[in-house]
């Protein structure tokens, strides 16, 4: 891999963009290398993952404006495509996502950030969505995920205006949960996946399911939704372990890899 960093230290693993020439910029080659490490996390081991960028300046500032610049209109849909497909593909991803936001995220950077579960940032962040000033639309989910994240309202502003926010509007909308001095960044977002990752994981990710599909159904199809995972985390290794321990005061052993049951 050229542009992507991928290090697993025990059942957490940190997925870095790494293309600090052009800010982390999303080119096909750097999609196309994020795709292929989010397809091949090893889902048996790692309970969490972190997304961040190299360097201290960017998280990804955004898709590749080069390579876009010469693009049909449908080879503009193409990229557009692949850009979904990965973000959706880390959306819908088993485990827990957190973005860890060292710096700008703009347009497909903040669309990156968005399809992940939890986003936390460096105080130098910045966010935005400045595609119309470049002539285009957001292009890999932000006209969907910003909408839902914040507030329509919100979201139409800042991506009609493409006015970039800086990290205490960021966490004044809701657009990223904690603010951190860049230092303390990636401890606070390994801190939170270790403990993300010391909890039962059948449960953990029948919660990112339950959470993340029923948001989009109605709420008497989603705590159905619910009702199924709930029952579907019962007579499991952990639920069994977790329960059991907890009647008997003793602490609960966690079974070395994942599995189903
Ligand atoms: N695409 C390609 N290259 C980029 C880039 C991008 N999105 N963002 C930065 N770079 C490159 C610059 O071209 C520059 O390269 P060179 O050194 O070879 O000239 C290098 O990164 C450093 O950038 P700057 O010199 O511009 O750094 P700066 O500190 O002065 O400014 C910045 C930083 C404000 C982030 C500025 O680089 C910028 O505005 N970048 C573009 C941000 C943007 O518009 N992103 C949205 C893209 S559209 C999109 O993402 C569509 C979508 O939804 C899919």
């Amino acid at each position: 891999m050229s542009f992507i960093q991928y290090e697993v230290q025990g059942a957490v693993a940190v997925l870095t963009i790494d293309r600090p020439k052009a800010l982390n910029a999303l080119n096909s080659a750097v999609l196309e290398e994020l795709d292929a490490t989010v397809s091949a996390i090893d889902l048996e081991a790692v309970r969490c993952l972190v997304i961040t960028g190299s360097g201290e300046k960017s998280f990804v500032a955004g898709a590749d404006i080069g390579e876009m610049s010469t693009l049909t209109k449908a080879e503009g849909e193409a990229f557009g495509k692949k850009g979904n497909d990965v973000f959706r593909k880390i959306e819908t991803l088993p485990i827990p996502v957190i973005a860890a936001v060292n710096g700008f995220a703009l347009g497909g950077g903040n669309e990156l950030a968005m399809s992940c579960d939890i986003r936390i940032c460096s105080d130098n962040a910045v966010f935005g969505q400045p595609e119309v000033g470049l002539g285009i639309t957001p292009g890999f989910g932000g006209t969907q995920r910003l909408a839902r994240l914040v507030s329509p309202g919100m979201a139409k502003q800042l991506i009609y205006t493409a006015r970039n926010i800086k990290a205490d509007e960021a966490l004044r909308i809701g657009l990223v949960n904690a603010v951190y001095p860049q230092e303390e960044l990636m401890p606070a977002a390994l801190k939170m996946a270790a403990g993300i990752a010391k909890n039962a994981p059948i449960a953990v990710r029948a919660c990112k399911k339950a959470i993340n599909e029923g948001l989009e159904k109605g709420m008497d199809d989603a705590l159905v939704l619910e009702e199924g995972l709930f029952g579907s985390c019962f007579e499991t290794h952990d639920q069994v372990e977790g329960m059991g321990c907890f009647m008997s005061r003793e602490k609960p052993k966690p079974k070395p890899v994942f599995t189903n049951n």
